[in-house]
């Protein structure tokens, strides 16, 4: 397993649209296995494959309770069912955007298609956290970042700040 550099943003990659996987081999078993260990490096609750530079429709999630045994999820090709009507409000962050968080609205309830590891479709309902979480992935795949959920003045804010961080950094190199 390694671990792979993440891209932030603004970088434009983050803002593509990734493609189906065609098959679910050893490259991309090895790229889920490297974007598990890539997002609990980061802290992170969940992590798609474009945040590591690959456009393809994969994407990882773990929200296990700091004192729990590790769930990790796998899902490739995810496409959401099925949305509650019920939304609620929930502080995200997001690996692509260190140290940023703002409450996004999101549905409550959703039900998710994908293929496992070994390429076998999967049906699962998810609620509150893994909900919120697998719908910031799946955005994710479509190039939508969470920060694309807020007003324009609070986008704006943070992506300032963003700029500013990453100019900060560069003159310190
Ligand atoms: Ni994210």
């Amino acid at each position: 397993m390694t671990i792979r550099p993440i891209l932030t943003a603004p970088d434009k990659r983050l803002k593509l649209r990734s493609n189906p996987v065609d098959k679910v081999d050893e490259e991309i078993r090895t790229l889920l296995e490297d974007m598990l260990e890539t997002m609990y490096q980061g802290d992170g609750l969940g992590l798609a494959a474009i945040q590591v530079g690959v456009p393809k429709r994969a994407i990882v999630v773990d929200v296990h309770a700091p004192d729990d045994p590790p769930t990790p999820m796998k899902l490739v090709n995810p496409e959401i069912l099925w949305f509650s009507s019920e939304r609620m409000l929930y502080e995200e962050g997001c690996l692509s955007f260190p140290d940023f968080f703002a409450d996004v609205e999101r549905a409550t309830e959703v039900r998710v298609r994908y293929l496992d590891e070994n390429g076998a479709a999967q049906e699962i309902e998810a609620a509150e956290t893994l909900a919120v979480c697998l719908q910031h992935e799946v955005d994710h795949l479509d190039g939508k970042l969470f920060v694309d959920h807020l007003s324009l003045v609070k986008r704006g804010i943070i992506l300032r700040k963003m700029a500013k961080a990453r100019r900060a950094q560069a003159q310190d190199a």
